[in-house]
């Protein structure tokens, strides 16, 4: 963090490097996971968090080689979409998460973009890339109210990852709730063992 990490009113993108490219990258370098850090810290910050979500010094991260560990990070730098402007504008992280009901899997435990650059469609771009490399992936409650509107606009259970979900279903479709029943379902799919 800079100098203004104590001043909660500064919001600070950090330049992209020559040569980094457009699209998602995997913060498995120290420069693309200090970014993340950078993040880390705004989440923190709007939501009030009294803990860090994302520290740099944790390590490379999963290397899409291996079998992840528990808790192990997959971090994401967003690049600003604005192709003249270098720099990272947010970033997200998903960690692989053990749960009581359902197999292991990726969870997205936080996302977060500059207030300016909400809004335009960087979460959508991210969205299949995530699909093809995470799912089926959990998504860590609470929602915000944009995150809320987004997952329900996917139109797809968030356990299964197949059924469709119906008019009021947020995340899980029908035969997920409950096969997974017993109590609160859609917080035990956020809720790690
Ligand atoms: C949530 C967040 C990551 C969404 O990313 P984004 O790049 O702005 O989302 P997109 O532009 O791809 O939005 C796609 C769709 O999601 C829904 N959506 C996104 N933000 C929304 C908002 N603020 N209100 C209502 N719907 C929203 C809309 O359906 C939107 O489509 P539309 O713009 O055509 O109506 C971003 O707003 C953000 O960082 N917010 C602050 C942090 C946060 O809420 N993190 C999630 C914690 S669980
Ligand atoms: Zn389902």
């Amino acid at each position: 963090m800079t100098r203004d990490a104590d001043d909660r009113y500064v919001i600070r993108c950090p330049r992209r490097a020559p040569g980094d490219p457009d699209g998602l990258v995997s913060a498995r370098s120290l420069r693309h996971r200090q970014a993340v850090e950078q993040f880390a810290h705004y989440f923190r910050r709007e939501f009030r968090y009294d803990f860090l979500h994302y520290e740099a010094g944790e390590g490379a991260g999963w290397d899409r080689a291996s079998q992840p560990a528990e808790d192990e990070a997959a971090a994401y730098p967003f690049a600003s979409g604005c192709s003249y402007d270098g720099r990272y504008v947010g970033a997200a992280c998903f960690r692989w998460r053990l749960y009581r009901d359902i197999p292991p899997r990726w969870a997205l435990a936080w996302v977060w973009l500059h207030p300016y650059e909400r809004r335009r469609g960087l979460l959508t771009l991210a969205w299949p890339v995530w699909v093809a490399r995470h799912a089926p992936f959990a998504i860590e409650l609470p929602l915000s109210d944009a995150m809320e509107t987004f997952v329900r606009r996917q139109g797809r259970c968030l356990a299964c990852w197949d059924r469709p979900l119906a008019a009021g279903q947020t995340m899980l479709c029908a035969e997920c709730v409950k096969a997974l029943s017993t109590g609160d379902t859609d917080k035990r799919l956020g809720d790690p063992a």
